[in-house]
């Protein structure tokens, strides 16, 4: 095997190991077939005990009742920017949105295209997206709230989720699903391209509500309805089948290996305070989010110079940390530290920080 990299890259993103070597392992034979898990059908009875056990675990992980589904739809978390005010803008009600970034921003770009009645309700615009947005109100009336729970370019998250009384949230978990507990009762719909913490990229998670499936409208067409997913076990058409496979192998990494979400969670923190910690007291880096709306998944951080910067991300990659440079609509740099990115990882990029900021500083 070649050398592998710390790998910090944004989605798609690092794996744990053990699953890729699990999927190494039986690539050519799953399980005595006699076929690779991608040249089987997603009619076989391999493929059912896959997607039931992917769906299994997505409940037991999150703690999911029997009045939310489990659905594998493609065309990325982008395609529910367009599907989620398609299916759940009941008539004539107002779609509430909260603006954190750019994918907030391309959100409702999707609902206005449509014609809903889309209010911002509160936005960080006008601090450049540094934080999360406080003090604002949720209207009763409104059809559902959305938000998106960690902001992958800017490095913010929301440390308490907001509050909306009977209206349901709907949350763009993208970037944070599964990386730490809470409580899934106040939303109508999840959703998350699985690239970032659970897969290979390829489809979304959706998780939706019962009552969010009551108001799917007949007149849609068939592959924009939820209905059509949950109706057929995400098997109406051919689904992402390798994608489903390695999720489910993900998942259980994350339940039997790690110990599930509330342990998850701690190594996370864990992991993104050795950052914040290591950044919050040199005068050479520079954190970009606000103190209080901290993103565990993507730090952000600058060096006093966009040269510095070239310096710096050119030295890591020849180190062996990949996946360093921040968005290119931002610049900057960003350690997007997974739950698959161990912590020898970012402990080895600390080190790397100190000893360039000695170096350079
Ligand atoms: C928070 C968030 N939402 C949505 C997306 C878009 O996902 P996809 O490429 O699966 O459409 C991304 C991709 O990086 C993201 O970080």
């Amino acid at each position: 095997m070649g050398k592998r990299i710390h790998n910090f890259n944004a989605g798609p993103a690092a794996l744990p190991l053990p699953v890729l070597e699990e999927i190494k392992e039986e690539f050519l034979d799953y399980k005595g077939s006699g076929m690779s898990i991608t040249e089987l059908s997603h009619r076989s009875r391999w493929f059912d005990d896959i997607i039931d056990e992917a769906v299994g675990r997505t409940k037991r992980l999150l703690n999911l009742g029997d009045n939310f589904q489990v659905l594998f739809i493609q065309g990325g978390a982008s395609l529910q920017f367009c599907m989620i005010p398609m299916n759940l803008a009941s008539q004539g009600r107002p779609v509430d949105y909260i603006n954190t970034g750019s994918w907030s921003t391309k959100a409702i770009k999707e609902a206005e295209i449509q014609g809903k009645d889309v209010r911002v309700i509160a936005s960080s615009e006008d601090k450049n997206f540094s934080c999360i947005p406080e003090n604002f109100h949720v209207d009763a009336a409104a059809a559902y709230l959305h938000f998106t729970s960690n902001n992958t370019i800017k490095g913010t998250q929301w440390v308490r989720f907001p509050e909306a009384g009977d209206v349901p949230m709907i949350c763009d978990m993208s970037s944070d699903i599964m990386s730490r507990p809470f409580d899934v009762n106040p939303f109508g719909l999840i959703y998350a391209g699985v690239q970032k913490n659970l897969a290979p990229s390829g489809t979304a998670m959706v998780i939706i509500r019962q009552d969010m499936l009551e108001r799917v409208p007949d007149d849609l067409p068939t592959m924009l309805k939820y209905t059509t997913f949950s109706a057929k076990n995400s098997m109406f058409n051919t689904p992402s089948c390798f994608v489903i496979y390695a999720l489910n192998l993900v998942l259980k990494w994350l339940e039997d290996t790690v110990g599930g979400l509330e342990e998850m969670g701690r190594v996370n923190k864990a992991k993104a305070y050795l950052l914040y910690d290591f950044i919050d007291q040199s005068d050479f880096f520079k954190g970009t989010a606000a103190k209080n709306s901290r993103s565990l998944m993507n730090v952000t951080f600058r060096l006093p110079s966009e040269e510095l910067e070239g310096r710096f991300l050119a030295g890591a990659q020849k180190e062996g940390f990949g996946g360093l440079k921040g968005h290119r609509s931002v610049g900057g740099c960003r350690a997007s530290i997974y739950n698959a990115t161990g912590i020898q990882s970012v402990k080895a990029l600390v080190e790397f920080m100190s000893e360039f900021e000695k170096r350079e500083g």
